[in-house]
């Protein structure tokens, strides 16, 4: 097998940890101080990581990052603490007002969904990239490391910023190739306390705009999920009364609810909340990530479903159809370069180019009704509407209907010129 690493080492399961310099998978050579900084979530894969860096890779001084995306303050918390046990120097920052303002506000000017569902999880990785490398940066520490594994897109999004960088990036759980079982002793043997048991392997990805499940049986596409692996939404039959909520959009992105003007961050955490009580949001299904691998994937977006669909709604009611049309294209190839992770590519800002200047008319206001897991428009309005009741109206005399008649004369035109000739 081909490997770009030197020298992956296999571990078994209770081999022993400690390992003397010469096998150690990576050696800095002459540096003085071998130092790296690991993008951290505080989850078990990027807990196991710091050890990993010290005793399998040499490193002498392993600098955390924890980036807030929104993710529940109790993740952070914990986080924070096992950092403060494992590395060397640990720093938190809170990202979430540029989470929504640079990454969730152009999602919502693009629809941004894959194969049918918003995207979350995705959107976050190049912004938490950014944080570690820029912390890197600012200590003039040469390694980058992450701990995503090397069967999802996370490696991908991470890379393509680590790389651009004139860092070395590191990534252990790929490295080394380790099963979870694995981790889990390894991670008790270094005095991590590890809540994941065998019948509720979850593993989650949460930021403010969506929540991602992933393993365990899930893992088997046939089987369904047990309400538990659900943290933000009701059962969508839990039998509530249908409630609406109005939305105001300014140049595509939210401003306010029912009435009252309100960041993005707070709109989306009010939104959640309120959506996920009614069940709004969840997902269900067989994704093809890019490798090419399909995972059966499960989320939860009540805040995200209710604003892309009150999104759309209103575009329809402001856009031409030409625009309309068109942006379907551009939505779906800002999507794609979104799922990929690569924002920096410069069709990414070309793409922003074109939905900054097609939204400056998305302005106006949609009510959605929440019922039983759905999320439905019901009304709407814009001083920017293309729409003109006087003229569609079937009680109106604004139009003459008879104009009409010289266009039907012409629809269809050519089927019926081929159908005279008999062929
Ligand atoms: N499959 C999704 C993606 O690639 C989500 C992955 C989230 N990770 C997790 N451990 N739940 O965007």
């Amino acid at each position: 097998m081909l490997s770009f690493f030197p020298a992956v080492i296999e571990l078994s399961l209770h081999e022993e940890i400690r390992l003397n310099r010469s096998s150690l998978l990576y050696d800095s050579g002459e540096a003085e101080l071998n130092e790296v900084v690991l993008a951290y979530s505080g989850g078990l894969d990027t807990s196991v990581c710091i050890p990993l860096l010290r005793e399998r890779y040499g490193f002498d001084r392993i600098v955390t990052v924890l980036v807030d995306v929104g993710q529940p303050q109790s993740d952070v918390e914990r986080g924070n603490k096992r950092a403060e046990l494992l590395a060397d120097e640990h720093i938190t920052i809170d990202a979430r007002e540029e989470f929504v303002n640079d990454y969730v506000f152009p999602l919502i000017k693009a629809n941004g969904s894959y194969e049918g569902y918003v995207l979350g999880t995705a959107i976050a990785r190049p912004l938490i990239a950014k944080k570690a490398a820029e912390i890197a940066e600012q200590k003039g520490i040469k390694n980058l490391a992450h701990g995503c594994t090397g069967r999802g897109n996370d490696q991908l999004r991470f890379e393509a910023i680590f790389r651009a960088t004139d860092c070395r990036v590191i990534a252990p759980m790929r490295e080394l190739d380790l099963a979870r079982e694995w981790e889990i002793d390894y991670a008790r043997e270094h005095g991590i306390d590890v809540p994941v048991t065998k019948e509720k392997p979850w593993s989650i990805d949460e930021n403010i705009w969506s929540r991602s499940m992933e393993g365990g049986k899930l893992e088997d596409p046939y089987f369904e999920p047990p309400e538990e692996i659900y943290g933000w939404t009701e059962r969508p039959d839990a039998g509530r009364k249908p409630e609406v909520v109005e939305i105001d959009f300014a140049a595509g992105v939210p401003v306010s609810l029912d009435g009252v003007p309100m960041g993005g961050l707070k709109l989306i955490e009010r939104l959640n909340r309120i959506g996920g009580a009614h069940g709004v949001g969840r997902t269900d299904m067989i994704e093809d990530r890019v490798l090419g691998l399909k995972a059966r994937e499960n989320y939860e977006h009540p805040a995200a479903t209710i604003l892309i669909t009150a999104h759309k709604d209103l575009e329809h009611l402001v856009l031409s159809r030409a625009q309309l049309r068109f942006k379907v294209m551009v939505d779906e190839a800002w999507s794609e370069l979104a799922y990929k992770g690569l924002v920096e590519d410069p069709l990414y800002d070309d793409l922003m180019a074109f939905l900054n200047q097609s939204q400056k008319r998305v302005n106006g206001s949609v009510r959605m009704k929440l019922y039983c897991g759905a999320a439905m428009p019901v009304g709407r309005q814009s001083p920017d509407a293309l729409y003109d009741q006087d003229m569609v109206s079937f009680d109106s005399g604004t139009l003459s209907q008879k104009d009409a008649e010289g266009f039907a004369k012409y629809h269809g035109f050519q089927a019926r010129l081929l159908k005279r000739k008999g062929r």
